[in-house]
């Protein structure tokens, strides 16, 4: 039997399923419960230095292609986030991502020294989130400059924690936001973040379905668009691992995404759709099928595409 093992940035991963950040829980027992369900590892949602509110509800709608989302980036700040991060590693030994974020490069700093004592696996550094530019403005995700000076502080405060740097599709160019953050010292990319936003309206009130008029679209319907982003972006950068996220919906886009490039695969909304049930059956899924292929390992796959 072919196991899924995979190894990102030096860390052991069972299989490449990791949790995405934000979507499911936000305490150390509902976290670590995905990897009791078959999760390879799991990301924190975004922790803040300081308590951060979020938008008011309504925040999610979904349909059966994709959802949108404007929960604001709710957190109750350091002093929790410090103990919820402490529980969840008493409760497993698996990999654990922890996604930070900031309004401002300095405070990016201080919250991943923080993070960084408590010894995560590795640093996600969400600076793409689409649905908080009325507090914060354009992503830092949309910048070059901006993007590059995150990644620089955070390498400078974390030792030799591996950092991946959190990446908007919702840019002229990925690749070269990619190119700059890696050149600031970033280990590996996550690709991508939420799409838009998006907006929908109710025709009857003529109001918008959620309180903060715009979200950013998750789900199947963006899968195309994240298998683009991470074709390219290990086109471009072929040692950098990528954490591959967008749309994922079963074992064969974990597949798929993986040969276009993903070391890691982020699973998201597909909770909303499958349930429980989510992990065992992906993972079932690609084990069916590593089981029928040439191939010993699911690093034999890895950006395969590229080969075509
Ligand atoms: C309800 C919800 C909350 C999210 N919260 C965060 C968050 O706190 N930090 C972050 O980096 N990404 C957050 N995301 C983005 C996801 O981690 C992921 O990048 C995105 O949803 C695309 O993957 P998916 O289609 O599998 O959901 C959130 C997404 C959703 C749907």
């Amino acid at each position: 039997m072919k196991n899924l093992h995979v190894n990102f940035c030096g860390v052991a991963f069972k299989n490449p399923l990791v949790l995405a950040s934000g979507v499911l829980g936000v305490t150390a027992p509902s976290l670590s419960r995905v990897i009791e369900l078959g999760a390879g590892g799991i990301t924190t949602k975004s922790l803040w230095r300081e308590p951060h509110p979020g938008h008011p509800n309504p925040t999610m709608f979904g349909t059966k292609e994709y959802f949108m989302n404007a929960v604001g980036l709710s957190d109750a700040g350091l002093v929790k986030g410090v103990q919820t991060m402490k529980e969840l590693r008493e409760r497993t030994k698996e990999p654990i991502i922890a996604n930070i974020v900031a309004g401002n490069i300095q405070d990016f700093g201080a919250i991943a020294e923080a993070i960084a004592e408590l010894s995560p696996d590795a640093i996600e550094v969400n600076i793409s989130c689409p649905n908080v530019e009325s507090e914060f403005g354009k992503p830092f995700a949309c910048s070059r400059i901006d993007a590059a000076a995150v990644t620089k502080l955070v390498r400078a405060n974390v030792g030799d924690i591996p950092i991946a740097i959190k990446l908007s599709p919702n840019v002229e160019s990925i690749v070269d936001i990619a190119k700059a953050v890696v050149d600031a010292g970033a280990d590996a990319i996550t690709a991508i973040n939420t799409v838009g936003p998006g907006m929908r309206w109710n025709i009857d009130l003529r109001t918008p379905i959620l309180s903060n008029r715009v979200g950013g679209v998750s789900g199947p319907a963006i899968f195309p668009i994240a298998v683009k982003a991470v074709y390219d972006i290990h086109a471009a950068l072929p040692n950098t691992p990528i954490i591959a996220t967008g749309g994922v919906n079963s074992g064969r886009d974990a597949l798929e995404i993986m040969m276009a490039g993903g070391t890691l695969v982020g699973v998201g909304t597909a909770i909303y759709y499958h349930g429980d049930a989510t992990w065992k059956k992906f993972t079932d899924e690609m084990s069916q099928w590593l089981e029928k292929s040439e191939f010993e390992t699911l690093s034999d796959i890895i950006g395969i595409f590229h080969k075509a």
